[in-house]
């Protein structure tokens, strides 16, 4: 399918894919058959961002505090990932897709950590898009991993607490090696960050869609990209664009 063309191509974007219970209660279903249309959007929001161009695309893919949820939710959460890996592995290794996954990969429950651990191993040479999957990500508890690793240098005496520096931090945090993201997007409505990228999303730019995930498409995906090439961004600078094309 061809891609449009746009002005400005984010190199990273980040979504929060909100609104799969919604979606479902909206229409008399279980809460389980949004997930499920919801991993349909995942399919389509990767093949989009690989057609035009996007370096890095970080799915917020389950949290830290899903936990929380009834544990019948969490296990066809966690279902509905393993099979995404199982079934779309090999499609993805095959359009150059990389994998690598964010998050406390300590004390995870059965088969889920081999599974992330081999889509990681069997991608990681792979040069198209970066699909970036956010699980069991909490950006408090990935900062407080970062500090901890840090005090332990300075401890051992490897590193002297002057010298600890914002670009330091970075790169003990997960997301070491990836650039901050350009563009975080959250559908459904709500306009929150909940705990997702605290750190990194110092100068993104946000974007609220009303419509809840299991209805993203490309189409709307190529809408938020348009929106997007047309903003100013300073990063606490002067602007880059002529007068006249700020806020336009
Ligand atoms: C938010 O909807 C969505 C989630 C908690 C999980 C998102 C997971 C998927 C789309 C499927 C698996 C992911 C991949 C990468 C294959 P919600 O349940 O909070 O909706 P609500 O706010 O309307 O209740």
């Amino acid at each position: 399918m061809s891609a449009p063309t746009f002005s400005v191509v984010p190199e990273h974007v980040a979504i929060i894919m909100d609104g799969n219970g919604r979606w479902a209660n909206a229409r008399g279903l279980p809460r389980t058959m949004g997930h499920r249309k919801g991993v349909e959007a995942v399919r389509e929001t990767v093949r989009a961002a690989g057609d035009i161009g996007i370096k890095y695309l970080t799915l917020f893919a389950f949290s830290s505090e899903n936990w929380r949820r009834p544990e019948t939710e969490v296990s066809d959460l966690l279902g509905l990932l393993k099979a995404f890996i199982r079934r779309d592995l090999a499609e993805l290794h095959r359009q150059n897709v990389r994998i690598r996954v964010i998050g406390d990969r300590d004390n995870l429950r059965g088969d889920i950590l081999p599974l992330l651990l081999e889509a990681e191993e069997t991608t990681r040479s792979n040069t198209a898009l970066t699909l970036v999957i956010a699980f069991n990500y909490g950006s408090r508890d990935e900062i407080a991993r970062a500090f901890t690793s840090l005090a332990k240098d300075v401890e051992a005496g490897r590193l002297r607490p002057q010298d600890i520096s914002p670009e330091l931090v970075g790169a003990r945090l997960d997301t070491a090696g990836i650039p901050d993201p350009d563009l975080i997007i959250r559908t459904s409505g709500e306009e929150r960050l909940s705990n997702f990228l605290l750190w990194q999303a110092a100068y993104s730019e946000f974007m609220f869609m009303p419509e809840f995930w299991p209805d993203f498409s490309r189409d709307l995906f190529f809408a938020a990209l348009e929106k997007y090439a047309a903003r100013d961004r300073r990063f606490g600078g002067l602007s880059a664009k002529p007068a006249a094309a700020v806020g336009s």
